[in-house]
């Protein structure tokens, strides 16, 4: 279980410190963080999961995704080529808009961490600041970055979408690997090297660490 505390004291920062909205003042919810994972048997999390395009981020994400849904724990995948029909529809792919785009998928993993779900998100998220944005929103642990390193030569050798052939055509601006850069993280909680090992092997990479974090309940627990 995890307390809730320095969340809370997150979104009381909000009381003070709203942004262009003004007059407006937090409601603390009667249901807690607290309470959902004691009802459900099992904390909250955000996996964020972060690499070049056709690493293999969503792939694993789902897969991942599977295996929770199968052992009964409440889990979502935000995934970025989903969430630019919607919510982010109106972005594309300046600094700036992918700022933005990360931005608001920090909110709402922020949102499912608080509702009890084990939120797992993949997108490139290509900028350091924008990925400790995300990090600094919510309680150490809570928050665990995964990078999915692929090289830049085997994403572009699958390119499954063709999207780097179109890059290197020049039809696609702003491409990350090609025309943006990509900031690898230099100390995520877990680095799965997608671009040699089978999706097997990462899913249980994963879940493993899952395991060791109380994420998941270890084989025998209940
Ligand atoms: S992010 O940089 O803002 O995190 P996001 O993950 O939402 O990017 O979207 C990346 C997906 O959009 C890629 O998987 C790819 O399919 C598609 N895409 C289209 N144009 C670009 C581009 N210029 N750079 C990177 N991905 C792009």
């Amino acid at each position: 279980m995890t307390s809730p505390s320095s969340a809370q004291a997150s979104n009381d920062d909000l009381e003070t410190k709203p942004g262009k909205a003004t007059n407006i003042v937090w409601h603390h919810s009667t249901v807690t963080r607290a309470a959902r994972a004691h009802q459900r048997g099992h904390r909250s999390a955000i996996l964020w999961f972060t690499g070049l395009s056709g690493a293999g981020k969503s792939t694993l994400a789902n897969a991942v995704n599977s295996a929770l849904f199968e052992q009964g724990l409440a889990c979502y995948v935000l995934d970025g080529d989903n969430v630019r029909h919607g919510l982010c529809a109106d972005l594309g792919f300046s600094d700036a808009d992918r700022e933005e785009n990360i931005r608001r998928i920090g909110e709402v993993a922020k949102l499912f961490l608080d509702a009890g779900v084990v939120v797992l998100t993949a997108f490139v998220s290509p900028f350091r600041a924008d990925r400790a944005r995300a990090r600094a929103l919510v309680d150490s642990g809570d928050f665990i970055e995964i990078h999915c390193a692929a090289d830049l030569e085997v994403c572009e050798r699958r390119d499954t979408k063709g999207l780097y052939a179109k890059a290197r055509a020049g039809t696609i601006k702003d491409f990350t690997g090609i025309s943006s850069p990509y900031e690898e993280p230099e100390a995520p909680e877990l680095r799965v090297n997608t671009g040699s090992q089978s999706l097997e092997e990462s899913v249980a990479q994963v879940i493993s660490y899952l395991e060791q974090q109380g994420v998941v309940p270890a084989p025998g627990e209940s």
